[in-house]
């Protein structure tokens, strides 16, 4: 076997957790320690344990058995070592902290599994001298440059299961049954599954929706003795009024208001009763999609990505994000990854499919 130019590397988890992570941890190890004896430390709770040397080198017996679990054996966080939290006293500290950490560990690279907000302060990172490498992962398969991230199919299997679930209650019941799935920025995960799933209205964050076009198709189908209907909506969605809104605020330079009151799906359910008069009942499923064992093909993706992974570190080859880029386990450099959300594109396949089929997107 060659031998390898990096010596050690520190392994973390950030951001929200989701099915294949410890594939992910497992194929790494495996390959770094088991075939390059490459050290490998782990890092606690993402960030968080970097800026407060929370590790712990890993053996063997760590990547032992990992493959079908869920979550990640080594805790995640949504620490950001960049964000300047005025009420944190260490928010000034923070970089500094993470690059001395780096240096005591002895590491030759950090790799950091995460979304969005992960390969961006990776990529930040690698600006200040550290090396890293980006593996891509959340449920809401947002990241730039990547057909699919790990988390994604599972998380779509199990929304798919639910909305299968609601179809036998709406039609025992003649019910509107609204199913909110996660995914603020990015309707993948409602997309898929509600195509999936067979969703006769379908709402995403890219497409603001019209209440009155969404009442209009449920009667219509109601008219023609359909007596039920299955509506999917990405907790991000937004009316068109509320998007105008926030656009006119954006503009005015109005920071973002947190969203309080009743979420999407609720919104759209409270419409939907209010203007046909059917009765109407809605089904958050929240976390779910996030907890459980990863699907084959997440298991599969995470072991091709963490063995990439391994075949750039053996080379010396960082400040990059492995990928799955046109249905081949590649690379690019981390950033053309960071700052960018991979959002669903109006003329998606699967929207032009729906429509066909005489799914609603609200428009
Ligand atoms: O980033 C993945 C995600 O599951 C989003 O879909 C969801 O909005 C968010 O994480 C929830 O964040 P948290 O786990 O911090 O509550």
């Amino acid at each position: 076997m060659a031998k390898s130019v990096t010596k050690a590397i520190g392994i973390l988890t950030a951001g929200g957790d989701c099915p294949g992570l410890n594939a992910a941890i497992r194929s790494i190890g495996k390959a770094a320690l088991g075939t390059y004896d490459i050290q490998v430390i782990g890092i606690a709770e993402g960030f968080h344990g970097l800026i407060n040397d929370q590790t712990k080198v890993l053996g063997d017996a760590d990547f032992s058995g990992i493959l079908t679990r869920g979550g990640t054996i080594l805790g995640s966080s949504r620490e950001k070592p960049f964000a300047k939290k005025d009420t944190d006293p260490l928010a000034e500290h923070k970089v500094e902290m993470v690059l001395e950490n780096y240096k005591n560990l002895h590491l030759d690279c950090l790799v950091c599994i995460g979304g969005n907000g992960t390969q961006t302060a990776a990529y930040k990172l690698s600006q200040l001298d550290i090396n890293v490498l980006g593996l891509p992962k959340t449920i809401d398969n947002d990241l730039a440059e990547s057909d699919f991230t790990f988390g994604f199919m599972s998380a779509v299997n199990v929304t798919t299961e639910a909305i299968d679930r609601l179809h036998t209650t709406a039609h025992s019941h003649s019910r509107i049954m609204v199913l909110e799935t996660m995914g603020h920025k990015a309707g993948w995960l409602a997309l898929y599954s509600g195509i999936a799933g067979g969703g006769d209205v379908i709402l995403l964050p890219e497409i603001p929706y019209s209440p009155e076009i969404i009442a209009e198709h449920l009667i219509n189908r109601a008219r023609k003795g359909k007596e039920f209907s299955i509506v999917v909506v990405a907790e991000g969605a937004r009316s068109v009024k509320e998007a105008e809104q926030r656009k006119k605020d954006k503009a005015a330079g109005k920071k973002k208001k947190k969203t309080s009151g009743p979420s999407a799906g609720y919104q759209v359910a409270a419409h939907i009763e209010k203007t046909t008069g059917l009765e109407t009942r809605v089904t958050v499923l929240g976390y779910l999609p996030r907890g459980g064992t990863p699907s084959p093909f997440d298991r599969q993706l995470a072991t091709g990505l963490g063995a990439e992974a391994v075949r750039l570190l053996v080379k010396g080859e960082y400040n990059r994000m492995v990928c799955l880029k046109k249905g081949v386990i590649t690379s690019v450099p981390l950033e053309k990854v960071a700052g960018k959300t991979k959002k669903v594109p109006p003329d998606h396949a699967l929207i032009a499919a729906g429509r066909l089929v005489g799914t609603c997107f609200g428009d």
